[in-house]
């Protein structure tokens, strides 16, 4: 029998292989919401590769929220020009406007109070609510639902699976380190648990994942046929 995977040694596996990128506190500290902010809302459709330069300059030109706020859309979307998916720069704004507005410039610190800002979907709610306040959440990506599915071979499809994949991924969740555990997630369904040939000799959960005893982890997560 497999035993029940441990958040801990995930995290402990983060520790000694955590990627070193740009939006990342130092270890054992906390990211400043607007830069978690930034960076989840820039990566949402785009490669840490293509996103690194932009989220310098716009961290450069524009420091605060408040900041970005006082911007010109036209200056938002001028240098968002390269990124795609423009609607994200348009929401970006609009909710630099909103937090500077209505909040005094402090993102609310809470999952909830996130999702009622425009443009924060639950995945950035739960992105910066766990990264930047060390908030119990989960902001499941693409590489979250890859590792569960894997994890538990949950052989329902995508997209209907979703719901199942999140549940399941609550049960994961560690008691502490919320921020580091939903980047340790990210990383391992980047650079371990990856969509084609996982290396699963250098997972830190090879012990209790159903797929990889299977023997089929590619198998897995199972997409509706087309
Ligand atoms: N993709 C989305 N958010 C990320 C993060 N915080 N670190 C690495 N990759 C990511």
């Amino acid at each position: 029998a497999l035993a029940a995977p441990d958040p801990r040694a995930l995290l402990r596996w983060y520790d000694r292989h955590r990627r070193e990128l740009p939006w990342r506190a130092a270890p054992g500290t906390r990211q400043d919401s607007y830069r978690v902010f930034l960076s989840e809302i820039m990566l949402q459709q785009t490669t840490v590769v293509t996103v690194r330069p932009y989220y310098a300059a716009f961290l450069a030109r524009w420091p605060t929220v408040a900041a970005l706020a006082a911007a010109k859309l036209e200056e938002v979307l001028s240098a968002w020009a390269g990124l795609g998916y423009y609607a994200r720069a348009r929401n970006l704004h609009a909710c630099a406007r909103a937090v500077a507005d209505a909040h005094g410039g402090v993102f609310p610190d809470t999952e909830a109070g996130l999702l009622a800002l425009p443009g924060i979907g639950p995945y950035t709610a739960a992105a910066i609510a766990s990264i930047a306040h060390e908030r119990r959440a989960a902001p499941v990506d693409g590489n979250w639902e890859r590792v569960v599915a894997r994890l538990f071979a949950v052989e329902e499809a995508l997209p209907k699976a979703r719901k199942r994949l999140r549940a399941l991924a609550e049960t994961l969740l560690p008691d502490a380190r919320f921020g580091d555990f939903a980047q340790a997630m990210m990383d391992l369904g980047a650079t371990v648990c990856t969509p084609r040939k996982p290396a699963c000799i250098l997972c830190p959960w090879r012990g209790s994942c159903v797929a990889q005893a299977q023997g089929n982890p590619e198998a897995y997560p199972v997409k509706a046929a087309k």
